[in-house]
């Protein structure tokens, strides 16, 4: 069993970092539960005068704000069009998830873990326990895998699926590639084997949304990654779900971000 640990930084060199191949300005308004709002919803008051009377009282029709722009921020969005502001930022609260079978022993951020861990457990009782072949992947390895697929098929090849170096969510520490006992690792098989079935129905319930579905490319950037799982948090995953929607840009109400 993996024993959690504080982890500063993982950086898989040469060989290994093309194994890794796989799996993307506005406060956004939403009718949705909020998730964990960073900034303070307090409505900007009047000045006070004689005639207002004093309300302890919610604002009224204040919209839930989520921070989408700061990388620390778990529902910050990164795609083709919104860049990790600094571009080389780095969390600061990278573990490795406890008991959970990962190949290279990537880690993710804090919160990202412990999530994983409920969703490890659950999956092992639903039997279909899952394998973590990438987690939190810095500038410098994100560089190394896009560079090494240019070489290999061109830009175009490349920006198909995999991300460009500060444009990757797997930087924000939040995502992880993830397959099962029936194999198909970074291939589009893998979403009809019993582990990728049920962690696309599942993973909202532990705070993880399937980031690049099928046929959502003119939106996320990017073809079917039924492998890539981004947390959220329980609450705009579970929005995201009850409300049929797939992708994070349409929820936020962003554009679209087809190309860099
Ligand atoms: N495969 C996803 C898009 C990434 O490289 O981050
Ligand atoms: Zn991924």
């Amino acid at each position: 069993m993996l024993r959690r640990r504080k982890i500063t930084l993982s950086v898989a060199g040469g060989a290994a970092a093309l194994l890794l191949i796989g799996g993307g300005v506005a406060w956004a308004v939403s009718a949705m539960q909020p998730a964990q709002p960073v900034e303070s919803t307090q409505a900007t008051s009047p000045m006070p005068s004689a005639e207002v009377k004093p309300t302890t009282e919610p604002p009224k029709n204040e919209a839930p704000k989520y921070d989408l722009d700061s990388p620390s921020s778990i529902t910050v969005v990164v795609n083709k069009q919104r860049p990790i502001n600094p571009i080389d930022w780095a969390p600061d609260d990278l573990v490795l998830p406890a008991g959970v079978p990962n190949v290279w022993d990537h880690p993710i951020r804090a919160e990202a873990a412990t999530a994983l861990e409920a969703m490890y457990a659950a999956s092992v009782d639903a039997g279909v326990p899952f394998t973590v072949t990438s987690g939190y992947r810095d500038y410098a390895l994100q560089k190394e895998i896009y560079d090494g697929l240019v070489e290999q098929g061109g830009v175009a090849f490349a920006d198909k699926d995999t991300a460009r170096p500060g444009f990757s969510e797997h930087q924000t520490g939040l995502t992880v590639d993830l397959f099962g006992e029936e194999g198909c690792s970074l291939d589009a098989c893998f979403g009809e084997t019993a582990t990728g079935i049920w962690l696309r129905d599942n993973s909202y319930r532990f705070g993880y949304i399937l980031r690049y579905h099928d046929g959502e490319q003119a939106t996320v950037g990017y073809t079917y990654e039924p492998w890539h799982f981004r947390y959220v948090g329980v609450d705009v995953a579970t929005a995201m779900h009850d409300q049929g929607v797939l992708n994070l840009e349409d929820f936020f109400g962003l554009p679209p971000a087809p190309t860099t």
